[in-house]
């Protein structure tokens, strides 16, 4: 027998459905409660209880821990999957087989020109601008020299959408990157991989050969394939709620990039290393910034830490930990920020204030590290983050798309001014 929720209200009572998603998790569905209680509406601030929508893609447990991508665990795709195959599982449902997989990459590789005049948009940008904005704007901007607007319904349409950004969409990162360092903007390299394509782009020195590095390589694919799809966090769902109302893919995923810049989301990679770096700089007194951390009046949070679904531990810290360390010990780096971190992590753990609140570390809190011995400068982390996040964002707006789901358009309870008559300006 199916289930319902029962709601009293004003001596009347109304059920709705209690829907079941397929890892057994409960949700009111409320779709009638307006029409039904005559105008009855919710408030969920920070949506915190609120399923926007039902979804096929990525399931997380919070409580144990789990991420999966269409089923599949984090653990296992980030120790055998590489990065594009990641992108295929999750924007098309399946993991490709061989043949699939290469014409998707050759179908990549014939898009991955941008226009030459875009390289005038980048121009226009001072060196010191943040790579998120120029990432956001130039995004955005890709919508003018791509101007076919996508017919959904349409396989050929939406694939070739698809493939377009995912082939531009590195090149705007590394000219980003090279932008920001002086060094000449040029294109990928159709014989190589595509993360190890990304890295080249991004690296090349004009004077020198490019030469590949196993472990970087690696260690920057399975980076890519943690941060690939995280449900409806803030980007996602900013992503979803611009493409309901019929925008563009590339309009959708440049509203993302700017949600994620915000250090409370994507902006944390960057946030921690500067927080690491200063406590570093200002002689390693990890309990001076944990006290600070718990207090009220101080605004300071222990960046990295916390996250609004994972309240047992963030499977991708776990990995990403590990990683950190291998990479620092492949790459022979001794780095003293990853000995503040991990004494902040340590204190962190055994402390009242973060057990009770549960707080961990989460994917943020160890990946700048990582980033940061591959070379990459810390304005970049966010930018990294956001071309890892690119596959699921993709993912998300096209099961929206596919789904015909309504325009996201929230309600809200009113707390202004009654109505009042106009006053002139001369009478205020
Ligand atoms: N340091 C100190 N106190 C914290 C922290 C922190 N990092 N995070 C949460 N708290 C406290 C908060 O003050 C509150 O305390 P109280 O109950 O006494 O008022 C309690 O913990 C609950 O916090 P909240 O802000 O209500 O929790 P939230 O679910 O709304 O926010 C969060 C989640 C991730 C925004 C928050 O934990 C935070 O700001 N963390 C630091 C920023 C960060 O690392 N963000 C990256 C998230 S992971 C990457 C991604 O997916 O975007």
């Amino acid at each position: 027998m199916s289930e319902k929720a029962t709601l009293n209200y004003n001596g009347n009572t109304y059920e709705f459905p209690v829907i079941t998603g397929s890892e057994n998790e409960k949700a009111i569905d409320i779709k009638t409660l307006r029409s039904v209680t005559g105008g009855l509406t919710t408030i969920d601030p920070g949506y915190k209880n609120t399923g926007s929508c039902q979804s096929a893609i990525t399931f997380l447990d919070g409580e144990k821990g789990i991420l999966r991508y269409r089923g599949y665990s984090i653990e296992e795709l980030a120790e055998k999957a590489d990065f594009l195959e990641v992108a295929y599982l999750l924007i098309f449902g399946e993991l490709p087989n061989e043949e699939q997989l290469k014409s998707f990459h050759v179908d990549i590789k014939n898009e991955s020109h941008v226009d030459e005049e875009m390289k005038k948009i980048l121009d226009a940008f001072p060196k010191s601008a943040h790579p998120m904005g120029v990432l956001s704007s130039l995004t955005s901007a890709l919508i003018a020299f791509n101007p076919v607007s996508v017919n959904v319904t349409s396989n050929d349409e939406m694939y070739g959408a698809i493939v377009r950004i995912l082939a531009k969409f590195p090149v705007l990162v590394a000219w980003t990157l090279r932008k920001k360092k002086g060094l000449p903007l040029d294109y990928g390299d159709d014989s190589l991989g595509y993360v190890e394509n990304i890295h080249k782009m991004m690296f090349k020195k004009p004077t020198k050969e490019y030469e590949k590095n196993k472990i970087v390589i690696e260690a920057l694919d399975k980076l890519l394939i943690l941060h690939a799809d995280h449900e409806q966090n803030c980007s996602t769902s900013t992503v979803r709620i611009v493409g309901s109302s019929h925008a563009g893919l590339f309009a959708s995923l440049s509203a993302g990039i700017s949600a994620l810049w915000g250090p409370l989301h994507g902006g944390a990679n960057q946030a921690v290393l500067e927080m690491l770096e200063a406590i570093e700089a200002d002689g390693g007194d990890t309990k001076k910034y944990m006290a600070k951390a718990k207090d009220k009046s101080d605004p300071f949070r222990l960046m990295g830490f916390g996250h609004r679904v994972y309240k047992n531990f963030d499977p991708r810290a776990k990995i990403i930990k590990v990683a950190a360390e291998e990479v620092l010990n492949d790459l022979g780096i001794e780095d003293p920020i990853l000995e503040v971190a991990k004494g902040l992590a340590k204190e962190a753990l055994e402390d009242q204030y973060f057990i009770d609140r549960k707080l961990y570390p989460n994917v943020d809190f160890y990946s700048g590290i990582i980033y940061r011995s591959l070379g990459i400068p810390t304005e970049m982390f966010t930018v990294m983050f956001a071309l890892g996040r690119l596959p699921g964002w993709i993912a998300q707006w096209r099961e929206m798309r596919l789904r015909n789901e309504p325009i996201g358009r929230p309600r809200q309870n009113y707390i202004g001014e009654n109505h009042r008559p106009f006053v002139e300006v001369a009478k205020r």
